[in-house]
């Protein structure tokens, strides 16, 4: 057994942790440990795990659950559809994998039945004090809400649409083609939802956001801005600055994340991703 330790990295969210060779399999102790601090601080860093290979990585994540193929292979490891790459790096031309993604807030897979539980980024090459990833802790974002918000939002069910969103979204990119568009019908989740494993209640955004269900599509979206608005308030933000070999691993039930740009045409950033298939979103009552 490591003798593992966390430090607090934000106000709400975000523990670094310390004494883990993420290179090594982990004792059941250590796992447990790892994961009641996930489930505790919603996101985890693990600092100089150099050593971590993709095998490693997909072992550990697998321990959280099933892991999700990506929907899009050409932005993969060749043969491991489990493992998204995230850069800006071209190779012979070719992209190694999806250039400027997660620039928007979101949280992983939502526009999926089952959207992403947990998601796992290793840091293999990073710019030097640019391209950080932020995280919003939505448990205190809900809590944060007046109360009377609170009680009118509960148990709102939003439209999430993948293709209504797509060209806004990503109007750099070649438009969604029928059989990918097929791949992911829109989908509703609720609005608050309540976390599986800690029984909490967290505000449930992202940005494939499209409509609230049973409301006038303008007034619905209004809403949604507004919750967002509030939400993205710097006081929430956490802003992570990776080092290379650091790995990330957060809770997409119970936070939003974004990345930021860095100097594209001067250094490389390369990140591999593995995600978890989570459980289908609700909302209960207390
Ligand atoms: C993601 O949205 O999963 C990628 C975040 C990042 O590249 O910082």
């Amino acid at each position: 057994m490591s003798s593992i330790a966390v430090w607090p990295l934000g106000a709400d969210i975000g523990v670094e942790v310390s004494g883990v060779d993420l290179s090594q399999p982990l004792d059941d102790k250590t796992f447990k440990t790892i994961r009641a601090a996930w489930l505790d601080h919603s996101v985890l860093s693990f600092p100089a795990q150099s050593a971590m290979t993709v095998d490693n990585q997909i072992a550990f994540t697998q321990r959280l659950g099933v892991l999700i193929s990506h929907h899009m292979p050409q932005f993969c490891l060749p043969g491991r559809p489990e493992v998204l790459v995230v850069s800006n790096v071209k190779e012979d031309g070719r992209p190694l994998g999806q250039e400027k993604a997660g620039r928007n807030w979101h949280t992983d897979y939502q526009f999926l039945a089952e959207p992403a539980s947990g998601s796992f980024l290793h840091a293999i090459e990073v710019p030097p004090d640019q391209g950080n990833t932020l995280f919003i802790g939505m448990y205190a974002v809900f809590e944060a809400l007046p109360a009377d918000t609170r009680k009118r939002i509960a148990g709102l069910n939003v439209v999430h649409s993948r293709v209504r969103t797509w060209p806004i979204l990503y109007p750099h990119r070649p438009p969604l083609s029928d059989e990918e568009a097929a791949r992911t019908p829109d989908i509703v989740h609720p609005l608050v939802r309540t976390h599986p494993e800690t029984g909490r209640h967290c505000l449930y955004l992202g940005d494939v956001m499209w409509a609230i269900e049973g409301m006038d599509l303008e007034e619905g979206q209004a809403l949604l801005r507004e919750l967002y608005e509030f939400a993205t308030a710097e006081r929430f933000v956490l802003s992570y600055r990776w080092q290379p070999g650091d790995a990330v691993l957060w809770d997409n039930r119970c936070t939003m994340h974004c990345a930021t740009p860095f100097a594209e045409e001067t250094y490389r950033r390369l990140m591999y991703r593995t995600t978890v298939r989570g459980e289908r979103p609700f909302y209960a009552s207390n």
